[in-house]
This record gives structure tokens, sequence and C-alpha cells, in this order.
């Protein structure tokens, strides 16, 4: 079982969407090199919609976007943005529940940005995200430098390595441990 941290409470929904993160995070940079037109992709943890958005645009018109929450506040914040756009269509809010990744639907990435640290059973997640994830689909996962340690990551990527996946590389990513992953 994880060591876990709480929960990111909605009060903090706001903080994840401050103009330093649309320039240290830009999400199209970040993404740009495993996202593309028409892919399937899923966003775990997506809370306000800071990166889902931005999938929505990138997958394009034949693509689909699944975002998933264990809170319902922050489905709300995503629906409230897309609600009456072309980006309607391409995203598909799911409320799941804490101890299960919640989605059988194939899938070419995953996004996993600043979750890991929440879950109750890394382990477990991400075995079930191999069972949807397509041959060659990869998964981006990321942890917050300022919630998690270096020793602490160095153990979820032990997790990671258990569940059945390699870590590719490292990207960089300010204020992020990072890893890139495969099967
Ligand atoms: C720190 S926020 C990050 C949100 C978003 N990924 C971003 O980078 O802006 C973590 C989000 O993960 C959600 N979360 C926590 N545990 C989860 C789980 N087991 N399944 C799905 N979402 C979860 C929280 O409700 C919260 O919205």
């Amino acid at each position: 079982m994880n060591d876990q941290h709480s929960v990111c409470p909605m009060e903090k929904a706001v903080s994840l969407e401050k103009g330093w993160r649309k320039w240290l995070h830009h999400p199209k940079k970040i993404l740009k090199p495993y996202v593309r037109e028409g892919m399937t992709v899923l966003d775990v943890g997506c809370g306000p919609g800071f990166f889902t958005i931005p999938l929505a645009e990138m997958v394009g018109q034949n693509g689909k976007v699944i975002a998933t929450d264990i809170q319902q506040g922050m489905l709300d914040k995503v629906s409230s943005k897309i609600n009456g756009t072309e980006l309607e269509n391409r995203v598909d809010l799911q409320l799941t529940p804490q101890d299960s990744l919640g989605v059988t639907t194939p899938v070419d990435f995953v996004l996993a940005f600043y979750v890991l640290h929440e879950l109750p059973d890394i382990e477990k997640f991400l075995r079930e995200i191999k069972t949807i994830l397509k041959p060659d689909g990869k998964i981006l996962v990321t942890d917050p430098t300022f919630h998690v340690s270096k020793e602490e990551f160095a153990r979820t990527l032990e997790l990671i390595k258990r569940a059945g996946f390699t870590v590719i590389s490292q990207p960089r990513i300010w204020f992020s441990r990072t890893a890139l992953l495969e099967s």
C-alpha cells in the first residue's frame, strides 16, 4: 500500500490552473511527443482539466479523451469548460472509485499527472492500466517535487517495475518527478 498523501481537495482546484502553470507546465509542449490525432487518451485524476482540454484539442475530432476523477466537483469544472463547444463530444468524464481505475476502454496513451502519490495502491492501479493499454501504448506519470521526495519516487519506480512496466525515460518537467512507461 502507498504511504498515502491526502487527495487534493476541491478548494485547491484553482491552484492547479494558476498562471505559472501555463508557463512551466505548458500542456501541449509536454504532451506533443506522445499524443496524435485520432488517439484514445486516458487522463487519470484529471482535476479541473488543466491537461484534459489541450488533450481533447490534440486528439482531434476522431479522437477521444477519457477523463477520470474521484471528485464529482472536479469533473463538473471540466464539464463547465467544454459544454456547448466542439470538445464536448470528444471528452468522456467518468467518476471513478478511489481503489480502482474504473475504465475498460483500450487506450493509446495515459497521463497520470500529479496523481500517483494520492493513490491507495499504485501497483494495483498500474496493473489495471496495463490491461487497457494498447500495444505500443505509453504512460506518462509525474509526482510533484514539493510533495514527493526523491526517495519516495524511487519507491514508486520500484512499484512501476513490479507492475510490469519499463521506464523508457524521465522527461524534464518543472517541479515534477517523472517517468515515461511502456509495457
Ligand atoms: C493534484 S490533482 C492533479 C489534477 C490534474 N492531473 C492536474 O495535473 O492538474 C490530483 C487529482 O487526482 C484525483 N484523484 C485522486 N485519487 C484518484 C483516483 N484513485 N482515481 C482518480 N482520480 C484520483 C483527485 O481528486 C485530484 O483531482
